[in-house]
């Protein structure tokens, strides 16, 4: 934990805080909180093996002032393979750009690793830039593989 912060699961209320900071990593378009709220709703009606949440989307939160300093997703596939595992996915990580360099983005990273870990997934895996290798790096993770893509 990072002394000021608290992680906890994303609510409609993160609204405006979780669509800042992932405008830090990508265009987010036009996601009303009506959209937003609907969304988080759907998020939690998926699960695996009886009751562990497919979707699982944080937030760090300064405990200050109630602002979304940053936000994350685990989701966690089933698969056949290796016995019907479980294999985690981190996507969708951003910290608000006031809020950067105070480790926020490592802290979430390990949460959400520590929860997928804990749910039974044999490996949690990501894609990233170029740029943030030695982020992952810093948070235990290394180079596994090559990502490819389609894209329209
Ligand atoms: N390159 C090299 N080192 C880095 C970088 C970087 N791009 N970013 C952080 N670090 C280092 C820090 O210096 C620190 O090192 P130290 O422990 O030796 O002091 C360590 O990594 C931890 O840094 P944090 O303070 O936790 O990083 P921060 O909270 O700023 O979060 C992040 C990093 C997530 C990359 C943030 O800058 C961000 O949101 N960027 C924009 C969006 C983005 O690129 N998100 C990642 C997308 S990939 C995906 O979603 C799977």
């Amino acid at each position: 934990m990072v002394q000021g912060f608290s992680i906890r699961k994303i609510e409609p209320r993160d609204y405006l805080g979780v669509i800042a900071a992932l405008n830090e990593l990508t265009s987010v378009g036009t996601v009303d909180i009506e959209e937003f709220s609907r969304v988080i709703e759907y998020w939690k009606s998926c699960t695996v093996q009886d009751d562990i949440p497919v979707y699982n989307p944080y937030v760090v939160v300064d405990d200050a002032t109630n602002d979304v300093a940053a936000t994350g997703n685990l989701i966690i596939e089933q698969k056949l393979i290796h016995n019907c595992a479980l294999c985690g996915h981190i996507e969708d990580i951003a910290v608000s750009a006031k809020f950067q360099g105070k480790k926020l983005g490592k802290f979430l990273i390990d949460y959400l690793t520590d929860t997928g870990l804990k749910a039974g997934c044999y490996k949690v895996i990501l894609d990233c830039d170029e740029k943030n290798v030695k982020f992952y790096e810093k948070c235990g993770y290394s180079k596994a593989g090559v990502e490819m893509q389609i894209r329209e």
